[in-house]
C-alpha cells in the first residue's frame, strides 16, 4: 500500500479536557506521521462550510455550536492506508459503540462530543487538508 494522507482534528472537548498529549501519542505510536499541525479555531461561517454535508441533519446547530466553542488541533497525517486505518483508530461516532482501545472509547463522552475527527474518504481528506492548510504548510 502506498503512503497516503488523512485529515484530523482534536475537537474542543478533547482540548478542554487536556487530551492533546495522550491523543497525539496514540496517533504517533500507531504509526501515523504528522505532516502538518496547527491549533486554530473555527468561526461560525467556517464551521458551517466545513460541515456543509450535514446541514439538513437535526444535530447541525448543536454541531456548529460545539465545534466553535473553543480551539481545535488540526493535523494532516500520513501512513499507508491512512484514511481507513485512522477511522479504525478513532472508533465509532458514538463512543458507547466504539471498540476497546480506540480514541473515542478512551476519550470521548457522547455521540456529539466525540474528541476527534477523521476524514471518511481520500477525496474528502484532500478537501479538508486544503480547508485548513495553505499549499506552503502541506509539504
Ligand atoms: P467526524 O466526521 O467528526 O470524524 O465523525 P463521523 O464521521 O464519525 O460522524 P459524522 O456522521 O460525519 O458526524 C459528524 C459529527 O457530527 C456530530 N454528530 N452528532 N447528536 C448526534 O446525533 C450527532 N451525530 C453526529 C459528531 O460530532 C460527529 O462526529
Ligand atoms: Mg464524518
Amino acid at each position: 500500500m502506498p503512503k497516503n494522507r488523512t485529515f484530523t482534528m482534536i475537537k474542543p472537548d478533547g482540548i478542554e479536557k487536556g487530551y492533546i498529549g495522550v491523543i497525539l501519542n496514540k496517533i504517533i505510536t500507531t504509526g501515523f506521521n504528522i505532516v502538518s499541525m496547527k491549533l486554530t479555531k473555527f468561526s461560525k461561517i467556517e464551521a458551517e462550510a466545513f460541515y456543509a454535508v450535514h446541514k439538513e441533519r437535526p444535530f447541525f446547530g448543536e454541531l456548529i455550536q460545539f465545534m466553535t466553542r473553543g480551539p481545535i488541533l488540526a493535523a494532516i497525517l500520513e501512513k499507508d492506508n491512512a484514511v481507513d486505518d485512522f477511522r479504525k483508530l478513532i472508533g465509532a461516532t458514538n463512543p458507547a459503540e466504539a471498540a476497546e482501545g480506540t480514541i473515542r472509547k478512551l476519550y470521548a463522552s457522547s455521540v456529539g462530543e466525540n474528541a476527534v475527527h477523521g476524514s471518511d474518504s481520500d477525496e474528502n481528506a484532500s478537501i479538508e487538508c486544503a480547508f485548513h492548510f495553505s499549499a506552503r504548510e502541506m509539504y
